[in-house]
């Protein structure tokens, strides 16, 4: 059965990657992380994303975290210092079901670490949340996200677009859904990846 409070607090490990609570020191990685023009204009986040904005974020994030209501995990090679971010959001428990989300520092890109992330979280929210629906929604312009979700095993859901009013004019969001039993398969696919790209092996 799936939880009615999404656990907390928690550490999801494997492929070379942590996923680990944020925690207050994390701020000036945050904020440097967060400001910058991929995350403005593919995600919600304010931008300039200031000091300010990242004090408000952490402690949202932590309240959302006490309050059980989604996962907001630090992605990280060793529990250290923060390379991204990874989500859980959105839980319907008569549909089993969630909506996932990630981003990766700029400096930290194309190394494997979101899709060994969405894997991570998406093997615990079948397995350990007895979650069946999985979902990202992603804008079809934005190519490197797109392509975590097809490495990850999600696929394109016929469900009609949801049209959105941002900065950068209108956008539109389409539907992935987690095909049924990939994550095993993709997790066993991504196994070191992440590691070896960081130069170590687990
Ligand atoms: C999308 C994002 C999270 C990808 O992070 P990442 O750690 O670089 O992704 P990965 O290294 O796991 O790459 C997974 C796949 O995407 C591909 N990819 C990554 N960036 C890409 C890019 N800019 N263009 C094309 N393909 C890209 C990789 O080559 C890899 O494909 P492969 O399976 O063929 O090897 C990162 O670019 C980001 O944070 N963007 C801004 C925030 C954002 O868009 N979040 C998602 C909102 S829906």
């Amino acid at each position: 059965m799936a939880a009615s409070r999404l656990p907390y607090p928690l550490t999801l490990t494997g492929d070379g990657i942590i996923l680990r609570e944020w925690r207050s020191e994390d701020l000036d990685d945050l904020v440097i992380m967060l400001d910058e023009p991929d995350i403005a204009r593919w995600t919600p986040m304010p931008s300039p994303f200031d000091v300010e904005a990242g004090i408000a974020y952490l402690k949202r994030a932590y309240q959302g975290r006490i309050g059980g209501q989604r996962i907001q995990l630090a992605i990280t090679t060793d529990g250290g210092r923060p390379l991204g971010e990874v989500l859980l959001f959105g839980v319907d428990l008569g549909l089993k079901e969630a909506e996932l989300g990630y981003l990766v520092g700029r400096g930290h890109r194309r190394r494997g670490l979101a899709s060994g992330a969405l894997s991570l979280l998406s093997s615990y929210a079948q397995n350990s949340l007895n979650l069946s629906r999985l979902l990202l929604r992603i804008d079809p312009g934005n190519t490197a996200s797109t392509a975590v979700a097809r490495r990850c095993g999600y696929r394109l859901t016929g469900e009609p677009p949801i049209l959105q009013e941002g900065p950068y004019g209108p956008t539109s969001l389409d539907t992935w859904e987690l095909v049924e039993g990939r994550t095993g398969a993709r997790l066993e696919r991504l196994r070191n990846v992440a590691a070896r790209r960081y130069g170590r092996r687990t």
